[in-house]
């Protein structure tokens, strides 16, 4: 190393004087302020019982939302066919729309007292959605999936919904009825009118006519 060299190298931990509070304090660990399962009360005029059942209900919505949503972003990368393009667009919207819902769940649950599942191994062991397999598959097969999830998620958004409102909890109420429940009908009308077999060119009835020419 040449003498220049050396000044360099002692003008570099030079610069570092001085500077320790500056510095990020990294690689921490410590105990859970909460732990998961448990309500942190906040001032909203609801009972912590009721917060608990909707904090546990909303995480099993979450769960299966989250799932509904990567799994349109599943399909959306894996289409394949004549009508990749639309669907190729269609999933892509149908992910960002449960993407917010996702979000306006997971917030709930936190305005509750509650904590959010976030992660994914933690989703992946709560849904009751069915897992699809790594590999791609054909479109109707992709909607089927996509169906039964919605309304996987219809059913168990209602049954919540009532219980919220007989709880006294019209907030959940409110999120379940006006965002998850008519989000999922909507996405569900688009989807299934896809897998109506009706004739791509040429109409059943004109097809008999030519055939009678
Ligand atoms: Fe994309």
């Amino acid at each position: 190393m040449s003498p220049k060299n050396n000044k360099r190298g002692e003008s570099y931990n030079q610069l570092e004087a001085g500077t320790k509070r500056a510095k990020p304090v990294q690689h921490q660990r410590g105990p859970e302020i909460q732990p998961y399962g448990k309500i942190a009360k906040l001032p909203i005029a609801l009972d912590e019982k009721v917060c608990a059942e909707s904090a546990e209900n909303l995480n099993q919505l979450i769960a299966d939302t989250m799932t509904l949503r990567d799994m349109y972003k599943k399909h959306h990368w894996q289409v394949a066919g004549h009508t990749f393009y639309q669907l190729h667009l269609l999933f892509d919207k149908h992910h960002g729309e449960q993407d917010e819902l996702v979000d306006e769940i997971a917030e709930r649950i936190q305005l509750l007292g509650g904590i959010s599942l976030a992660m994914a191994a933690d989703i992946a062991e709560t849904t009751m959605i069915e897992r699809p397999p790594r590999g791609r598959e054909e479109v109707p097969v992709q909607i089927s999936r996509l169906l039964e999830a919605h309304e996987l998620i219809l059913k168990e958004a209602r049954t919540m919904a009532k219980l919220a409102t007989e709880a006294g909890d019209d907030g959940t109420n409110d999120l379940l009825v006006s965002d998850v429940i008519r989000t999922n009908e909507l996405q569900v009308w688009f989807l299934a009118e896809h897998l109506v077999d009706v004739p791509v060119v040429r109409a059943d009835r004109g097809a008999v006519a030519v055939a009678g020419e």
